[in-house]
C-alpha cells in the first residue's frame, strides 16, 4: 500500500494490496486520468494516456495543442461550461450568473491515516499505518472557488474513499448546482452496470445490463437512499461471474437523494459519477463557507463480484461500523410486531419473551404501539411517553420482567416521524417538513420532522434520550417509514430551500451520532420499513439494518443475496416468521425459515406462545445451532455459491476468519420431477486441509469440497432446505 508521486512527470500512483490507480497532472495543472485496475509496478504514462486530434466537434482548450479537448480527455473532476460535453463532477453558478468554470491544482499533499469528514460518515482508520492519503487542491482562478479532492488507500483492503470538500475561496457568494463524490472516466464502453433495484417488501434485486451510449443511472429522489435504488453500481467486465472477471464497484456512504450513472460517449469511454443527487439541490456558499461532499468507496477485483464483495464487507464490518458491538457477536432476538402488531399488554409481551427464554433467545424487542396513544399506524408518532393502558408499570418494569428471565430487552421508535394526531403536532406545527400554503401529503398518516433545523434536532436526542435513561434497555431498532413530499423548511430563507434535503441529512446524522455516542452499550438497528435505507451512511452509526419487511424464507433469498453484494452478514437482520407468510402467503416448513434466517442476524419474529412442542423443540434446536455458527457467519469471509436470479435454488456458505469452520446452506425453490442429481461446490476452503460435516461425521478434503462438490439430497418438495456445518482436523 502507498502513494508515490513522481515529480517529472507530476504522476500520483496509488497503491493498494493488489490496485493500481493512477492520477497525472497535465502542464495546465488538470488532474487527468491514467488508470485503475490491476496492480502495476511502476507506470510509463506515455502507453497510457494517448491524445489525438479530432474534429472540432471536439473543441480545444489550448490552441497550440489541436490534440487535447477535454470532450476526450479522461479526468479525475471535470468541470461543466468548457469543451467536455459529458456530465461534469461538480457546477457551479457565479454570481455574474455563468456556471462556466474550470479547476486546476495548486496543491498536493500525502500523509499517512485517514481524516474523517465534517459532519458526515466514512470509513476510517485505526491506526495511521492503515491508510494513506492524497488531497490534491484544485483552484478557480476567476471565482475562487476550490475543491479538495481526498482519496484513501487502505493497507488491507482494495478500496479507495474518494470525497471532496468544495470552499469558497473568493468575494461573492457561489450557488454549488452539482457536486459529485466521484467520477472516473474509464477507457472504453466493453462493460455491463449491475445494480441493486427493487421497491418497500422486494429490496436489492440484483439487476445487469449493456452499456449502451448515453447516460444510465440509478437514483433516488425520495430523500433516503430507498428500497428502490441501492447507492450502489458496479461496472463489470463481459466475461465476469463470481470468481472470474473485473469488477469496479461504487458505493456511497450516504443515506439521502443520491445518483450514481454511467454515461457512455462517441469515443466509446465511460464515465462514471456518483453522489448527492443534483436534482432539486443546490447549496449557497458564501465566501469563506465549505460544502463537504459525502464518501463513495470504490472497490476494484481482478476476480469476480465474489471478492469484491468480500473487500466491500470486510471494510464495512471493520472500518466503517464503529462501537461496542462492532466486533461482538449479535444476540438471537425475538420481535413481537408479526406476533401482536399493535394489540399487546405487559402480560402477553412477558409470555412471548418467557418462551423465547426457555427456547435460548437472548434478546426481547418490543417493537411500535408502545407510546402515546397508539393502537394503530394512524397517531401519537413523536409522543414518547409510554402508554400506561398497556404496560401500566411503563418501560421500566417491563424491562425488569424480561431481564428477570435472563433475556436483554429492547426497544422500537421511528423518531424522525410526527403524527399529524400527537401532542408533538399540536404544539409545533410548523416542525416538519413542508412548504406554506401547500398540501402537507402524508405517508402512513404521517409527517417529517424537520432534522434541518437543530431545535427539532436537540428536542430529539433529548425525547428518545429521555426514554433510553428510562430503563435498561440493550438494543434499539430506529424506523423510518416514509418518503419526503413537499420538501421545504420554516427557518430556511429562501435561496437555501432547495438545501433542505441534505441539512435533513446532517441533521440526522448528529441526532444519530449523539444518541449512539451517549449510549455505547446499545446495539441499534436501522431500519426503513424494512430496507429502505440500508446503506453504508447509516452503518457508520448502527452496525446492523433490518434487511427487509418481507420475511418469506424463499423470497428472502433474494433480497438477502442481493444485499450481500456490498453489506456483511454482520449488518443484515434476518428472521423466522409465522406460515402462511404475511407478506406473500406462502407456506414454507420451520427448517427452511430458520436455515434462511441463520444467514444473518438471527431472531424470530412470530407468537412463539402458539408454537406446538414440536415446533418449540424446533426452535430450540435451531438457536443452539445458530449460537454454534453465528461468529463464522457474522464476521467469516461470505461465498455466494449458486444465484436465486438466476436459476431455482441458492446457496451460499461463510468460512471463519482463521479458516477453521465453515457454515454452507442451500434451498431449492420449485422441486422438479426425476431431477438431476446435483452436486454443491464449496469455495474458500483449504484445499490441502481436510473438513468433518458435522452431523454426518464424513471428513472430505477441502480440494475434493470445492472441485467436486456435497451431493445435494434430491427434495422431496418445494422449498426444501440443506444445512453443513464443516469443522477443519
Ligand atoms: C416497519 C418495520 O420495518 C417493521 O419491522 C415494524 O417495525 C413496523 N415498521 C412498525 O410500524
Amino acid at each position: 500500500m502507498g502513494i508515490r508521486y513522481r515529480e517529472a512527470e507530476r504522476a500520483f500512483h496509488l497503491q493498494g494490496p493488489n490496485t493500481s490507480y493512477i492520477i497525472q497532472l497535465n502542464d495546465r495543472g488538470v488532474p487527468v486520468h491514467a488508470y485503475w485496475g490491476r496492480k502495476i509496478r511502476e507506470e510509463n504514462l506515455k502507453g497510457m494516456l494517448v491524445c489525438t486530434e479530432r474534429s472540432s466537434f471536439s473543441p480545444n482548450p489550448y490552441p497550440e495543442d489541436r490534440s487535447v479537448s477535454f470532450d476526450t480527455l479522461p479526468q479525475e473532476y471535470p468541470a461543466y461550461g468548457g469543451s467536455d460535453f459529458r456530465h461534469p463532477a461538480y457546477q457551479v453558478q457565479l454570481d455574474n450568473g455563468s456556471t462556466v468554470t474550470e479547476f486546476a491544482c495548486t496543491a498536493h499533499r500525502i500523509f499517512s491515516g485517514k481524516p474523517g469528514l465534517e459532519g458526515l460518515p466514512s470509513t476510517y482508520a485505526e491506526r495511521e499505518e492503515e491508510a494513506q492519503t492524497l488531497e490534491l487542491t484544485l483552484k478557480d482562478e476567476l471565482s475562487g472557488l476550490e475543491a479538495v479532492l481526498s482519496y484513501t488507500v487502505f493497507a488491507d483492503h482494495d478500496a479507495i474513499a474518494r470525497s471532496v470538500r468544495l470552499t469558497n475561496g473568493g468575494n461573492a457568494p457561489l450557488r454549488l448546482l452539482r457536486a459529485m463524490s466521484a467520477s472516473v472516466d474509464f477507457n472504453r464502453d466493453s462493460f455491463r452496470m449491475l445494480q441493486l433495484s427493487g421497491s418497500w417488501a422486494r429490496e436489492r434485486d440484483l439487476y445487469g445490463r449493456e452499456l449502451v451510449p448515453g447516460m444510465q443511472s440509478v437514483e433516488s429522489r425520495r430523500g433516503s437512499s430507498s428500497h428502490q435504488h441501492n447507492p450502489f453500481v458496479a461496472l463489470v467486465s463481459p466475461d465476469a461471474g463470481e470468481d472470474r472477471g473485473e469488477v469496479y464497484g461504487f458505493s456511497l456512504v450516504y443515506s439521502g437523494s443520491f445518483v450514481a450513472q454511467a454515461e457512455v460517449d462517441q469515443f466509446k469511454t465511460t464515465r462514471v459519477s456518483v453522489g448527492i443527487n443534483p436534482f432539486d439541490f443546490e447549496w449557497l456558499l458564501e465566501p469563506g463557507e465549505s460544502f463537504q461532499t459525502p464518501e463513495a468507496v470504490l472497490v476494484y477485483s481482478a476476480e469476480g463480484l465474489g471478492a469484491m464483495s468480500r473487500t466491500y464487507h470486510r471494510l464495512y464490518r471493520s472500518r466503517l461500523c464503529r462501537g461496542a458491538h462492532r466486533d461482538r457477536t449479535r444476540p438471537v432476538l425475538v420481535n413481537n410486531w408479526e406476533a401482536t402488531y399493535f394489540q399487546f399488554n405487559a402480560d402477553k409481551i412477558e409470555s412471548i419473551a418467557r418462551v423465547g427464554r426457555e427456547l435460548g433467545i437472548e434478546l426481547f424487542v418490543l417493537d411500535d404501539g408502545w407510546f402515546g396513544r397508539r393502537d394503530s399506524d394512524n397517531c401519537s408518532l413523536g409522543d414518547w411517553k409510554v402508554d400506561l393502558r398497556k404496560l401500566p408499570g411503563g418501560l421500566e418494569d417491563l424491562a425488569a420482567r424480561v431481564n428477570r428471565l435472563d433475556m436483554q430487552f429492547g426497544l422500537w421508535f421511528e423518531p424522525e416521524m410526527v403524527s399529524p394526531d400527537s401532542d408533538l403536532y399540536r404544539a409545533h406545527p410548523d416542525w416538519c417538513l413542508h412548504v406554506p400554503g401547500r398540501r402537507r401529503t402524508e405517508g402512513r398518516q404521517q409527517l417529517i420532522l424537520d432534522l434541518s433545523r437543530r431545535d427539532v434536532c436537540d428536542y430529539l436526542i433529548e425525547a428518545v434520550g429521555a426514554v433510553l435513561r428510562s430503563a435498561p434497555i440493550s438494543y434499539v431498532k430506529w424506523d423510518m417509514n416514509r418518503n419526503m413530499t413537499e420538501i421545504g423548511s420554516a427557518l430556511l430563507p429562501p435561496q437555501r430551500q432547495r438545501e433542505t434535503a441534505h441539512r435533513y441529512m446532517l441533521g440526522l446524522y448528529r441526532v444519530m451520532e449523539t444518541i449512539t455516542s451517549q449510549f455505547p452499550d446499545i446495539l441499534f438497528e436501522s431500519c426503513s420499513g424494512g430496507g429502505g435505507r440500508f446503506d453504508p451512511g447509516m452503518l457508520y452509526y448502527m452496525p446492523q439494518t433490518w434487511t427487509s419487511d418481507n420475511t418469506d424464507a424463499v423470497h428472502r433469498l433474494r433480497i438477502q443475496y442481493g444485499t450481500s453484494l456490498v453489506y456483511p452478514v454482520s449488518a443484515m437482520g434476518a428472521h423466522v416468521s409465522a406460515v402462511p407468510n404475511h407478506q406473500t402467503g406462502r407456506i414454507t416448513s420451520l427448517k427452511t425459515r430458520g436455515d434462511v434466517a441463520m444467514s444473518g442476524n438471527f431472531g424470530y419474529e412470530l407468537d412463539l406462545t402458539q408454537m406446538t412442542d414440536e415446533e418449540k423443540a424446533e426452535v430450540k434446536e435451531q438457536v443452539e445451532r445458530y449460537k454454534q455458527i453465528r461468529h463464522v457467519v457474522q464476521f467469516g469471509e461470505f461465498y455466494r455459491l449458486r444465484s436465486p436470479f438466476e436459476g431455482s435454488d441458492a446457496a451460499w456458505m461463510a468460512v471463519a476468519e482463521d479458516g477453521a469452520e465453515a457454515f454452507a446452506v442451500h434451498v431449492g425453490v420449485l422441486a422438479e420431477p426425476n431431477a438431476p442429481l446435483d452436486w454443491l461446490r464449496l469455495k474458500g476452503l483449504d484445499p490441502d486441509a481436510r473438513y468433518r460435516v458435522e452431523g454426518s461425521g464424513e471428513v472430505y478434503g477441502g480440494d475434493q469440497l470445492m472441485y467436486a462438490g456435497l451431493p445435494i439430497p434430491r427434495a422431496s418438495g418445494d422449498y426444501e432446505s440443506h444445512v453443513w456445518r464443516l469443522v477443519r482436523l
